[in-house]
């Protein structure tokens, strides 16, 4: 680092904070970082790592006085920005990650936490029935479940609704939260599930490998005493940050304005992350109904078709992106679902109205870097790259950079061979006399 990171304030900090950065691996995943404190609260794989940040930062004239990232994830842009001293505004629909966002940049007393951890185990191993009845989650969720398949069974469901029981009893939302977080994380790694690609599969041998319930006391201690330790080695003294909950096509609009903006939206490849996180929402009482569930899918970005919704389109359609979906049509009766097509053109409609709208936000020497990854269906390849590109000329910007970071690989279906771009492209607005 030779740029505005060697100048940063507390340079020490972020170095003993990356001490465990993987540097072998790719900067536009999560793998670096897996090890890495606060980032390890929580496995979010679609996070890029903090590394991509600070390179970004660095190849600037000085620090950036604001970051903004409207698709917050797991929120490596605001605790890597945290970390060097620049305030934040983060957004995310997605209420778990928004709240696993903020538990990683507001400041705790450690004692505090301490306390309140005690208190959680002692209420739990009290042992009393939780309010919160079986019935209100889906049915898979406890044993018997639904065709013979369940997440978890009766004494470990009982004791995660102890714990949000017990967790929902603090009445300081901010170490409320917390706690909320690490149930959060050990959600998924004590249940018979785990996630591969877009979606989730039983372990094996799962029926004979059922977890327990001090298998879930043992999992919560150990994430629990982890993230206390993170906070007291390496914590921050800046919490100067807002986390805006919802859509960042809304949001966007009543932002003050920014200087830099690192983000990676949804790939177009139909991931939908309100099904994949639908064990936290549910479990940590996000979701109370299959209404609120719904409601979450109508509000992001138009990625997947998971849900039914308008694919109204306002924007002048670049004549490369109507080719891509001239073939998709084509191809309309071979795809997995009808509306592809539709949803693929609506993805570079709300990726336009954003750029557009922060066109009218960036500084005049702003910086705009977009992690993006190319997406296919069956034969038709979409160039999202070299699309976005496009339109983000078309919306006011330069194209300063442009460059593929790794290959990814297709879906199965595909052949699942590497053969996907994902690059990084860095926008500049551009100036009139
Ligand atoms: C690729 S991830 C971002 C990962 C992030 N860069 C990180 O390192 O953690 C994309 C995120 O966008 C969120 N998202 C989807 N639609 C959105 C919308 N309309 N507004 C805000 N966030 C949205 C998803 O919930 C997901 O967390």
């Amino acid at each position: 680092m030779t740029g505005p990171v060697e100048a940063a304030v507390d340079r020490k900090n972020i170095l003993d904070w990356l001490g465990s950065l993987d540097l072998e691996a790719p900067i536009s995943s999560n793998q670096p970082s897996v090890n890495v404190p606060f980032q390890r609260w929580f496995r979010f794989k679609e996070a890029y790592s903090p590394k991509l940040v600070l390179d970004v930062v660095d190849q600037l004239d000085e620090l950036p006085s604001h970051v903004f990232d409207p698709f917050g994830g797991c929120g490596t842009s605001a605790i890597t920005s945290q970390f060097l001293g620049i305030p934040s505004t983060v957004v995310e629909v997605n209420p778990f990650l928004a709240d696993l966002t903020e538990s990683k940049l507001c400041s705790y007393h450690v004692e505090k936490l301490k306390k309140y951890l005690s208190k959680i185990q002692y209420e739990t191993l009290a042992d009393i029935e939780p309010s919160l009845k079986v019935d209100s989650f889906p049915k898979t969720f406890c044993e018997p479940g639904r065709s013979g398949k369940w997440l978890y069974n009766k004494s470990s469901f009982k004791r995660i609704l102890q714990y949000r029981e017990a967790i929902e009893r603090i009445c300081d939302e901010k170490y409320r939260r917390f706690f909320t977080i690490i149930l959060g994380s050990i959600l998924v790694p004590i249940s018979n599930i785990f996630i591969s690609g877009k979606g989730r599969k039983y372990r094996q041998n799962w029926n004979s490998r059922q977890k327990s319930a001090i298998d879930v006391e043992q999992a919560f201690n150990e994430k629990a005493q982890q993230a206390i330790s993170d906070v007291q080695k390496h914590s921050t003294k800046l919490e100067q940050y807002e986390i805006l909950r919802g859509s960042c096509l809304d949001h966007a609009k009543n932002i003050d304005g920014f200087e830099l903006s690192i983000f990676s939206p949804p790939y177009p490849n139909s991931f939908d992350y309100t099904d994949v996180y639908n064990v936290e929402l549910w479990m940590l009482g996000y979701f109370k109904s299959n209404d609120s569930c719904k409601e979450l899918r109508a509000k992001t970005l138009r990625s997947h078709v998971q849900v039914n919704r308008s694919y109204e389109v306002n924007f002048d359609i670049p004549k490369a992106l109507d080719k891509v979906i001239t073939g998709l049509k084509n191809i309309r009766n071979e795809l997995w679902n009808k509306d592809i097509p539709e949803m693929v053109l609506a993805y570079f409609d709300d990726l336009f109205q954003l750029l557009t709208t922060m066109r009218g936000k960036i500084s005049e020497n702003g910086n705009i870097v977009i992690v993006v990854g190319d997406s296919a269906y069956k034969s038709i390849r979409i160039p999202v790259t070299t699309l976005l590109c496009e339109l983000a000329q078309q919306a006011g910007f330069v194209v300063h950079e442009n460059k593929v970071l790794r290959k990814l690989r297709t879906s199965p279906q595909q052949g699942g061979q590497a053969s996907l771009d994902e690059s990084m492209i860095w926008l500049k607005p551009e100036l009139y006399d």
